[in-house]
C-alpha cells in the first residue's frame, strides 16, 4: 500500500465536499478518479497531495500521515502532481523548464549551478526527461511556442522531472485534441515505466482514456465513492454508468498509435485506444 485515504471528510463551511472517502493505491497501479462536476475530485486530489487539510479522516503516504503537509514536503517524500490547467513558464525553454525541476529536486538550489559539474548534471538530468517525453528535439523552444499537446507534455514532464515515486495528474489530456490525447497518454505511461514510477493517479473526464489506461477506476458522486472497481466492472455497473460514465462510450481494444503528436496539436482521425493492459505502470 503506497497511498491510503481513510474516511476523508472535507467541509467548505457547512458544505460537505467529501463525505467519508476511503481508498488505497497499491504498487504498480494506474488509477483513474472520475465523477460529474462538483463530485469532489479536485478536493480529493488536493487532500491526497497535502494541499488541503481534511476536516476528518487521514491520508497516509508510505505509512506517513501527510494531511496538509504541503507540496514541497510531499515532493521530498516522493509524490508529485500536475494541474488541470497547464502551469508552465511561457518564457522558459523546454530544457530550462526541466532544469528548474531538476535543480529543485537535486535540492541544492542556486549552488548547484555554481559548479560546472553540477550544471552538467542538471543539464543531463533535464535532457533525459525531455527525451522520455519526446521533447528533446524541442529542447530550446520556448514553452509558449509549443503546440498544446506538447505544452501538456512539458507540464507533466516537469512533474516527472521531480523523480517522484507516485504522481497525481489532474486531467493530463485536457485541452488536447482527441487524437493527441492517446499520444500524450502513451508517452506518459512509457516515461512512467522507464522512470520506475510506483503508481499513477489521474482525474480524467475522457472515458476513452479512462477505460483505455486504468487498472482501476474510482467513481465519485456527491463527495462519496460510488464505485471502486476494474474498468470491466465499472462498465457493467448500470448505476455508475448512469450517474458518471454516460451512455455514449463503449471501450474497444486496438493497437496503440505511434506516439507522435499531430503538427498543430490538433488531430483529425479517430482515436485508437490501447487495450487496458498497456496502461499499467508495471506489466
Ligand atoms: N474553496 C471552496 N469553497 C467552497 N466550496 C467549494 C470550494 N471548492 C470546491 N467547493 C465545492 O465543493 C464541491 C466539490 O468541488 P470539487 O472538488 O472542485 O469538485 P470536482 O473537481 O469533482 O468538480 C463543489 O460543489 C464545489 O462548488
Ligand atoms: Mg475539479
Amino acid at each position: 500500500m503506497i497511498l491510503e485515504a481513510l474516511d476523508i471528510r472535507k467541509l467548505y463551511g457547512a458544505y460537505v465536499a467529501l463525505d467519508g472517502v476511503s481508498l488505497s493505491i497499491r504498487e504498480g497501479e494506474f488509477v483513474s478518479i472520475i465523477g460529474p462536476n462538483g463530485a469532489g475530485k479536485s478536493t480529493l486530489i488536493n487532500v491526497l497531495t497535502g494541499v488541503l487539510q481534511p476536516s476528518g479522516g487521514s491520508v497516509r503516504f508510505k505509512g506517513k500521515d501527510i494531511g496538509g503537509i504541503g507540496t514541497v514536503a510531499l515532493t521530498r517524500l516522493g509524490m508529485a502532481r500536475s494541474f488541470q490547467l497547464v502551469q508552465i513558464f511561457p518564457e522558459l525553454t523546454v530544457l530550462e523548464t526541466l532544469q528548474a525541476a531538476a535543480v529543485s529536486r537535486l535540492g541544492r538550489g542556486a549552488r548547484l549551478f555554481a559548479s560546472l559539474a553540477g550544471d552538467r548534471r542538471v543539464h543531463a538530468d533535464a535532457l533525459e526527461v525531455a527525451s522520455l517525453f519526446n521533447l528533446a528535439d524541442k529542447a530550446h523552444v520556448l514553452a509558449r511556442a509549443l503546440p498544446q499537446g506538447d505544452k501538456k507534455l512539458l507540464d507533466v514532464a516537469s512533474a516527472f522531472a521531480l523523480r517522484p515515486e507516485i504522481i497525481l495528474l489532474d486531467e493530463p489530456t485536457s485541452g488536447v485534441s482527441t487524437t493527441d490525447k492517446h499520444v500524450v497518454m502513451e508517452i506518459l505511461v512509457g516515461a512512467a515505466k522507464r522512470m520506475g514510477l510506483r503508481a499513477i493517479i489521474q482525474v480524467e473526464h475522457d472515458m476513452d482514456i479512462v477505460f483505455g489506461y486504468s487498472d482501476r477506476i474510482i467513481a465519485l458522486h456527491q463527495g462519496r465513492v460510488l464505485a471502486d472497481a476494474t474498468p470491466a466492472q465499472i462498465q457493467a455497473d448500470a448505476k455508475v454508468v448512469d450517474m458518471v460514465v454516460g451512455r455514449r462510450r463503449a471501450p474497444h481494444s486496438s493497437s496503440a498509435p505511434h506516439p507522435t503528436l499531430s503538427p498543430e496539436g490538433r488531430g483529425n482521425s479517430e482515436p485508437s485506444p490501447p487495450s487496458g493492459g498497456e496502461g499499467r505502470v508495471r506489466g
